[in-house]
């Protein structure tokens, strides 16, 4: 390893934020990608190990079971991988003398704020989801400060759809759009996450608490409108303009409570990059013209 081409280990690289942050992070050093078969979070010890092994200067750990609802249920993985492996990926850098960036969640909040929530404010989880992602980065952070723990909010970008992608499609097909609008946080675009995050790969970037979103604040239906008026400003057949306002309670489906106001104050990140992320609106039209570029702006 040589200090201008760190070695960077990502965990869960597959995944929607994680794809992302490995074709960003190779611009800074020598990227190792680990997907569920290299890197299984469900077996800590073995993770931590990988981690021994690889001596590496950067760990990311994008992985998570990421099922709100399955967390639930099945909650002694969801605190296997969520919280024990995120432990052991932060003592196993310790050792080594690495840094451990953890992705973490709005869903760390109960929710019931009136302002975006900001780095210091007490987490007060209310689904088993949220609390094994805050049980992860309580042990991250017990095993050193200089570690990180970036909290995104609602994801989306090009390597795995989101509900972002639902609504376009749903409005290409001519289907009805119905979304929640008593639900607020703030849209997290996987290309400015793994930007903005670059900057903690400086060693001298302070440890601690991080939150990574775009600017602003909306509802799921905001966001699905949002996402059609870029479409169809692209000159795409969307047939459905309007999206049909849902509430909260009526999704009948879901097993896990979800926090109705999560957005995210990301002023920690803004301060050390020197820049402010640009507002979701803007995010969201990057990446409808990413989609209309790949011409997915289409029925599939
Ligand atoms: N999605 C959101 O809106 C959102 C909101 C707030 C925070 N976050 C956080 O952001 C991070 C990235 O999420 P995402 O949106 O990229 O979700 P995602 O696409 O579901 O990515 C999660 C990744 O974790 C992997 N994974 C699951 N269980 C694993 C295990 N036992 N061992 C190894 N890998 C495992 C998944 O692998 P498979 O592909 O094989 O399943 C997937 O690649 C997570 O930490 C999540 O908690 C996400």
């Amino acid at each position: 390893m040589t200090s201008s081409r760190p070695k960077i280990l990502i965990f869960g690289a597959r995944g929607r934020l994680g794809a992302a942050l490995v074709r960003a992070s190779v611009a800074d050093g020598e990227v190792h990608p680990l997907g569920r078969a290299e890197g299984n979070l469900a077996d800590p010890a073995a993770c931590a190990d990988r981690v021994r092994a690889e001596q590496p200067a950067i760990v990311i750990n994008s992985a998570a079971l990421t099922n709100v609802d399955l967390c639930e249920t099945e909650r002694d993985l969801a605190r296997t991988v969520n919280a024990d492996a995120a432990g052991a990926l932060a003592r196993a850098c310790t050792e080594v003398g690495a840094r451990l960036i953890q992705i973490s969640t709005d869903y760390v909040f109960s929710g019931q704020g009136k302002e975006p929530y900001a780095e210091d404010d007490s987490p007060e989880p209310i689904s088993w989801y949220g609390q094994t992602k805050l049980e992860g980065e309580q042990q991250v952070m017990a095993a050193e400060s200089r570690h990180a723990v970036v909290r995104v909010a609602w994801v989306f970008g090009p390597d795995r759809d989101s509900f972002v992608d639902k609504a376009v499609q749903s409005s290409l097909r001519g289907e009805p759009v119905k979304a929640v609008a008593d639900k607020w946080s703030s849209p997290s675009y996987t290309l400015d996450i793994a930007d903005a995050l670059r900057a903690l790969f400086a060693p001298a970037a302070p440890g601690g608490i991080y939150h990574l979103c775009n600017r602003g604040v909306c509802t799921w239906r905001d966001w699905a409108e949002e996402g059609i008026r870029a479409a169809a400003a692209l000159g795409a057949p969307v047939q459905t303009r309007t999206v049909e306002p849902l509430r909260l309670a009526e999704l009948g489906a879901m097993v896990a409570p979800r926090p109705v106001y999560s957005p995210l104050s990301s002023a920690r990140i803004e301060a050390l990059t020197g820049r402010p992320m640009r507002p979701w609106p803007e995010a969201v039209a990057a990446y409808v013209r990413l989609l209309a570029e790949a011409g997915r702006l289409r029925v599939d």
